[in-house]
């Protein structure tokens, strides 16, 4: 992500630089519904350099022509054309164990391959999409072999996916082994939230306008919401999830992103370090939840049967890969501080879970109410609050909600929305959100990753709750699959005075 100059016409990217893009957990999920499409995406746009290559690592004894079909089995709906054929023409397959450093020396081999015939240059990013416990021996392996020296010009990346360990011990000591391994500038930690355009554009939306910053303050604004709400649930995912929990899977990544994007103070620029120094300074603000805090201002639950979509659900117990038994939280919502000049006072709400009644992530910014009630003798719905909705997923727009004069000889108020939808002025793009960081990752771009001190930071936060959960006998709310969540959750709210925005 680069700061254009604005003047409405988006200046065209210029297309990544030679280089080869490997990926560990070529045969997984993420690779087949994420990965390889936003290349393909990026292929389509003219993006990827005419000196690219991927080469796909796994597991699996696959030629080269058996994982080109399972990749274009993968991509049903752009198996032909030439942005496909173009891309399948640099897809190469290594087999290896990811213990074994034997492999690592045929990847050499095959790089040094991908150099002469694709001209890649040396330049390899290597994508680490497999199970969170090979990421650093990964690391490791590559580093022996010679392949993350950076000589002569070349670069050498690593992408890391998440979870970045699972709480704060374990990612420090994961940031501690891959800075002994690589440079802090080769490391990239993705956190796919940055990579969807509504996201970033909450940066634009409060630092490209002057109407907003004023207000964006404890004076002048009440409380804040974040939802992430999921109809999936945890799919074949359940051997992973059952381990993790929404708390641990959601919240110290995506919804901290979300939340310090929102709460930040203006960077001096955009550059990595100056964005990221800012969101550290706003995890840092949240005082550590004590003991009675974790109890009182902190939700977990999970779903039961239900249904969705007119059809019935399983129950979370009931998922495969699951513990018939199992406690583990698949909600969880939180009421969180900001001890920080600009949002002393005022609380914020986070929430996420599966198997909720609607998709929907958003941020909702609701502002103090008018101070009079002038209209007091009016027929009045009465004047709610000013909200700002930022809606990130499905629906891509931002609304401000205001009160209005209905037409008539009688005074009568009612809520209204003024609203911008991204499709309505940008048209609908088909993109996964992974495009934006693969590129940036190829260019050398690292604003949209994490350096290691946020991960810790976000790390810091829940780290009391995940001690507190620990504990036997720590209560577990339940919910309906298909509901809107908890009935714990909205008392949360409710205790202050407010309502979740409702789920649609
Ligand atoms: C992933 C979580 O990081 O984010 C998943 O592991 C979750 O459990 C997903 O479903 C949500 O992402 P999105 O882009 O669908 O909101």
């Amino acid at each position: 992500m680069s700061a254009g100059d604005g003047d409405g016409a988006s200046p065209k990217p210029r297309p990544a630089g030679p280089c080869a893009l490997i990926i560990f957990g070529a045969a997984g999920d993420l690779t087949r519904r994420l990965l390889l499409p936003s290349l393909y995406n990026l292929a389509r746009e003219g993006l990827l350099s005419e000196r690219f290559a991927v080469i796909g690592v796994a597991r699996a004894p696959l030629g080269r022509d058996e994982f080109i079909a399972q990749v274009r089995r993968g991509m049903p709906e752009v198996k032909t054309g030439a942005a496909v054929d173009w891309l399948v023409s640099r897809l190469h397959y290594v087999q290896l164990d990811f213990n074994e450093q034997a492999g690592y020396g045929r990847l050499a081999t095959e790089l040094e391959d991908a150099d002469r015939t694709h001209g890649t240059a040396g330049n390899y990013l290597f994508y680490l999409a497999t199970a969170p416990e090979y990421f650093l021996e990964v690391t490791e392996r590559l580093g022996s072999e010679g392949l993350l020296n950076q000589t002569n010009g070349r670069w050498r990346r690593i992408v890391v996916e998440k979870p970045f360990g699972h709480n704060l011990g374990s990612a420090r000591e994961l940031n501690r082994g891959l800075s002994r391994i690589a440079g802090e500038e080769q490391v990239y930690r993705i956190d796919h939230y940055l990579g969807k355009e509504t996201v970033q554009n909450i940066l634009v939306l409060r630092f490209a306008n002057g109407i907003f910053e004023p207000v964006w303050n404890r004076r002048y604004v009440e409380h804040v919401q974040i939802t992430v709400a999921e109809t999936v649930g945890v799919e074949l995912r359940g051997g992973y999830y059952d381990h993790t929990g929404a708390l641990r899977d959601m919240v110290p990544n995506h919804l901290l992103q979300l939340l310090t994007l929102t709460a930040m103070e203006p960077p001096s620029s955009f550059s990595p370090a100056a964005l990221q120094n800012e969101q550290v300074k706003v995890l840092g603000a949240i005082p550590p939840l004590g003991a009675r805090e974790c109890g009182l201002c902190a939700v977990r639950a999970q779903y039961t049967t239900g249904a969705l979509d007119g059809g019935p659900v399983p129950g979370y117990r009931e998922e495969p890969r699951v513990a018939p038994d199992s406690e583990t939280e698949t909600y969880v919502a939180m009421k969180l501080a900001i001890d920080n000049w600009r949002w002393a006072g005022v609380p914020f709400y986070i929430r996420t879970g599966k198997r909720l009644t609607a998709r929907n992530t958003e941020v909702v910014i609701q502002f103090r109410k008018a101070p009079l009630t002038l209209f007091r003798t009016a027929s009045v719905t009465l004047p709610s609050a000013n909200r700002l909705h930022i809606h990130i997923q499905p629906e891509e727009n931002i609304s401000l909600q205001f009160a209005a004069k209905v037409p008539g000889p009688t005074v009568t108020v009612r809520p209204v929305e003024m609203r911008f939808c991204y499709r309505d002025y940008f048209g609908r793009e088909n993109r996964t959100g992974y495009e934006t960081l693969l590129y940036d990752a190829m260019i050398g771009d690292a604003s949209l990753f994490k350096r290691g001190e946020m991960i810790e930071a976000g790390w810091s936060v829940v780290e009391p709750l995940l001690q507190a959960w620990e504990q036997p006998l720590t209560p577990l709310s339940l919910y309906p699959a298909g509901s809107a969540g908890p009935e714990a959750a909205n008392q949360l709210l409710r205790r202050d005075g407010y309502e979740w925005m409702p789920l649609k």
